[in-house]
């Protein structure tokens, strides 16, 4: 698999007036469903640029934040939250009247690749359906995509063919380039390498090294190799709560929490 390419990234951040130091902000935010309180007062900036891990045992709240940052929570019945997110420098609901305008901006990767059952070609054009694409534009941003994510050489012969025969690690990396044909300027990945094989896996991760020189990555990983690996800050959630967050440098270190320390060395959390 040939190392990703880069040249799907967003040029909104240099633009943009009400971009921000923070691609993502969170005050005293917490998530509920129901009367269950799941994020409970969490605090957090992320930088503009690099790799953001979220890392925590089962059940402490990752994939309900990313699922409050990108507002699929909002249509999931009890389903609710206090506090304030901004999103590039916006309110995350107030500043983005129209949804859409904070979904392309604000990319998604699920765990289970996620394709719509037509071809290849046209999953990769279902976020671009609004714009007005010649032929020629529609074949280049796919084009693009799928060598963003190291796809193309795989599946170039055949655009035409289903998305969902394609292999698991296949349709990921699908996922992944359909969310960056749309120039997002944050990218949201819910473990992405989790049920795909360690070949993929790692192309994915070149991947997002690659994207984090441009945008703000922020991936849920239960594997800490891979998190030491690829990230540049890190946050360690338990039970609802940010513990400790900080550089790689600093949480990988013997300068980290005691708690940290337990978590990335045995895997187990004594919060
Ligand atoms: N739609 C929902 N309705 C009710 N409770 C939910 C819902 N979605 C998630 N939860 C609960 O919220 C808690 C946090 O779930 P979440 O999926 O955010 O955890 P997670 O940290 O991503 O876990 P994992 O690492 O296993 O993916 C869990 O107790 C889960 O059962
Ligand atoms: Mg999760």
């Amino acid at each position: 698999m040939s190392p990703a390419k880069l040249s799907l990234v967003s040029d909104n951040q240099s633009s943009n007036p009400d971009v921000e130091a923070h691609s993502i902000r969170l005050d005293d935010f917490s998530a509920y469903y129901g009367k269950n309180c799941i994020i409970s007062d969490v605090n957090l900036k992320l930088p503009n640029k690099g790799v953001t891990c979220l890392i925590g045992p089962s059940g402490t709240g990752k994939s309900t934040i990313l699922r409050w940052l990108n507002r699929i929570n909002e249509d999931t019945e009890n389903a609710s939250f206090s506090g304030t997110i901004k999103v590039l420098g916006r309110d995350f609901i107030s500043g983005y009247p129209d949804v859409t305008e904070l979904r392309r901006r604000v990319g998604m990767v699920f765990q289970q690749p996620c394709v719509f059952p037509c071809s290849i070609y046209d999953n990769m054009l279902m976020g671009l359906r609004g714009r007005k694409l010649s032929e020629m534009q529609a074949r280049d941003s796919v084009e693009q995509g799928l060598k963003s994510a190291s796809l193309w050489d795989e599946v170039s012969h055949r655009l035409e063919t289903r998305a969902d025969a394609l292999s698991l690690g296949q349709q990921q990396r699908l996922c992944l380039a359909r969310a960056l044909v749309l120039k997002p300027d944050v990218l949201l990945l819910d473990e992405p390498t989790a049920s795909i094989d360690p070949v993929s896996s790692r192309a994915i991760e070149d991947l997002v090294m690659s994207l984090g020189n441009k945008i703000s990555v922020v991936m849920v990983t239960h594997n800490i190799g891979q998190a030491k690996r690829i990230s540049d800050h890190v946050v360690f959630i338990c039970d609802g709560k940010v513990v400790e967050q900080g550089p790689r440098t600093h949480m990988f270190s013997s300068h980290c929490s005691a708690k940290t320390k337990t978590y990335i060395t045995e895997e187990f959390c004594d919060c």
